[in-house]
């Protein structure tokens, strides 16, 4: 995801976005009138996937220029040529083997991976895509349709994640900072959960409340790992749920990868005494912000992922830790310079193309170096080159 990428003021939704954002507001104002109020996580997670109304469960373009923000699979093919290639190995390796995507987007992920597969001959067996918005998995089959239509077949959207042993690569891009965070504020040295309420006007606000024993049980380990306790008044984020998340999508992985790429840094950057406000951030029609109360249902909301967690909770599903580096240091190793060389073809403009789209991956100040990939991995003999390739684990 690109944020900032433009400063102009924001544009007024449209009247039919305002009555969808009134609607699922109302949706979100019934079940706070129930409860007094709710918890912040309860809140991101209705404004992004309550069914037909949340941000990614509704029509909303999200993705690309004409949508909220751009993903790395989203400005051309050398993404996911690369994942492929990368991944290639493996899925050679077992003649069973499947490629499960979760958070599949626009489906054009899959499309370039899968072309990809099929030119170096090494189709996964099974393509399945694991998403949590319905919408979204009708565009993911509608862009397959059309652009691959016979390798449908191949390709199939579970509703949950694997429960028998399979082999294999999971691979999720910007998930994770797509999942619901508690959010907290330090109080007195222990942390008070952050909720959100109605003003009198019935405006959302935010309010204090006390945490619950999995909140303070997740804040009292990530501050083991801090040179200091977090300061009164510190604000941040925390996903004490994702060792059951990665458990749940991954634990049955019996032999390969599980990929995960998105932007975030190790714990004790994560949560530097100066960044007291946390990482969470909206983007709507390009513009970045911290308002995630603000017409809901018409905006991303998202976090950084702190991939010290992240390791943590892959050992917690018993998932060895093969590699953490940069997206460019990966895209580099997995050789998307001689994608661009190979590309004799191309007339002028399309060269410019790739050229802007190899710098938006691996420049330090685009997707390169606040990007991150961290893979696990089981039952491989040898973990392919670009996922180790300059590991800075050491970092976590
Ligand atoms: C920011 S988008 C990224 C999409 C795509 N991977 C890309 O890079 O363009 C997040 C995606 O994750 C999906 N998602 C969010 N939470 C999920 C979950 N718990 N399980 C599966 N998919 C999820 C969303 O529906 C959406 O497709």
């Amino acid at each position: 995801m690109l944020p900032h990428l433009d400063t102009s003021p924001f544009p007024a939704p449209s009247a039919d976005e305002q009555a969808h954002s009134a609607e699922l507001g109302a949706r979100i104002r019934d079940e706070i009138r129930q409860h007094g109020s709710i918890p912040f996580w309860r809140f991101m997670e209705l404004a992004l996937y309550a069914p037909g109304l949340g941000y990614y469960s509704a029509g909303k373009t999200k993705f690309g220029a004409a949508g909220d923000f751009i993903t790395a699979p989203e400005l051309g093919s050398l993404f996911a040529r690369c994942v492929a290639r990368a991944c290639a190995p493996v899925l050679r390796a077992s003649g069973d083997a499947e490629f499960i995507e979760v958070g599949g987007g626009s489906g054009a992920f899959a499309v370039a991976a899968l072309a990809e597969w099929e030119q170096l001959g090494c189709l996964p067996q099974r393509y399945r895509i694991l998403d949590r918005s319905a919408e979204l998995r009708d565009r993911q089959r509608a862009a397959l349709a059309a652009k691959l239509p016979h390798l449908l077949e191949r390709i199939d959207w579970p509703d949950t994640p694997p429960e028998t042993p399979w082999r294999g690569v999971l691979f999720a891009n910007e998930v994770i900072d797509a999942l619901p965070v508690h959010r907290f504020v330090m109080r007195e040295r222990e942390p008070r959960e952050v909720h959100v309420a109605l003003a009198d006007d019935g405006r959302f606000i935010e309010v204090e409340r006390e945490a619950d024993a999995m909140l303070i049980a997740a804040v009292a380990a990530l501050q083991r790992d801090l040179e200091e306790p977090l300061a009164e008044g510190y604000r941040s984020e925390v996903l004490p749920q994702l060792p059951w998340w990665i458990d749940a999508v991954c634990g049955r992985l019996e032999a390969g990868l599980a990929v995960f790429v998105d932007y975030g840094y190790p714990r004790r950057e994560y949560y530097l005494p100066q960044r007291d406000d946390g990482t969470l951030i909206c983007h709507y029609h390009h513009r970045a912000h911290g308002d995630a109360l603000r017409w809901p249902g018409l905006q991303d909301i998202t976090s950084f992922v702190d991939f010290t967690a992240l390791a943590l909770a892959g050992t917690h599903a018993r998932l060895p830790l093969a590699g953490f580096n940069s997206q460019a240091a990966f895209l580099l190793a997995a050789g998307i310079l001689d994608l661009v060389e190979q590309a004799l073809d191309l007339s002028e403009i399309e060269r410019y193309r790739l050229a802007q789209e190899v710098k938006r991956l691996t420049l330090p100040g685009e997707m390169g170096e606040r990007f991150k990939l961290m893979c696990f991995a089981r039952g491989v003999d040898r973990v392919p080159e670009p996922f180790t390739r300059h590991d800075q684990s050491r970092r976590l």
